[in-house]
């Protein structure tokens, strides 16, 4: 259900965002924006201000890591379930993630790359993001029961 135009966006605009950097704002602004996610990551130290978030090795490590998962989808655009079953069933039967929050990191991505990019982030380009977003976070919350 990707038209050769989307698979061209996504890829071409993945290939213009830095994982780390923009992995670790999106987190960053989960956690400050929405202050209840920051109990799922109770091992991460010091979440105690906007300051502290934003500093923390363990945030700016996770953001990186969901920004690379996020590259898995889009090398398997066509098979998103499949590749992260395993994911959703560990965020939902051992991290316990309340699967409104990937709606919540969807929401604080898209924010990210239109202040990075600008005018650069295109209203053609966020909607092909969006549904990207839309496919993951159903992937993400298939393993719920
Ligand atoms: C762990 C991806 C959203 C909470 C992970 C891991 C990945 C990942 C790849 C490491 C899994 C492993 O250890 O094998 C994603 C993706 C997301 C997403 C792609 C959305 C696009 C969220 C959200 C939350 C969350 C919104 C909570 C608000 C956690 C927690 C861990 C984890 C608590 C374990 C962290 C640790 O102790 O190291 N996630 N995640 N995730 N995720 Fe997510």
């Amino acid at each position: 259900h990707w038209t050769d135009a989307e698979r061209d966006t996504i890829n071409t605009f993945w290939g213009k965002i830095d994982h780390e950097e923009v992995g670790h704002q999106a987190l960053t602004r989960v956690l400050v924006v929405y202050p209840w996610t920051q109990r799922y990551f109770s091992t991460f130290g010091n979440l105690s201000n906007a300051t502290a978030i934003a500093g923390n090795p363990k945030v700016r490590a996770h953001g990186k890591r969901v920004l690379d998962a996020l590259g898995d989808a889009i090398t398997h655009l066509d098979n998103v379930s499949a590749t992260y079953a395993s994911l959703s069933q560990l965020h939902s039967e051992k991290l316990h993630v309340d699967p409104e929050n990937f709606r919540l990191l969807g929401e604080t991505l898209i924010i990210v790359l239109a202040g990075q990019f600008g005018a650069a982030f295109t209203p053609a380009i966020q909607a092909t993001w969006q549904k990207l977003l839309a496919v993951v976070i159903a992937a993400l919350s298939k393993q719920y029961h």
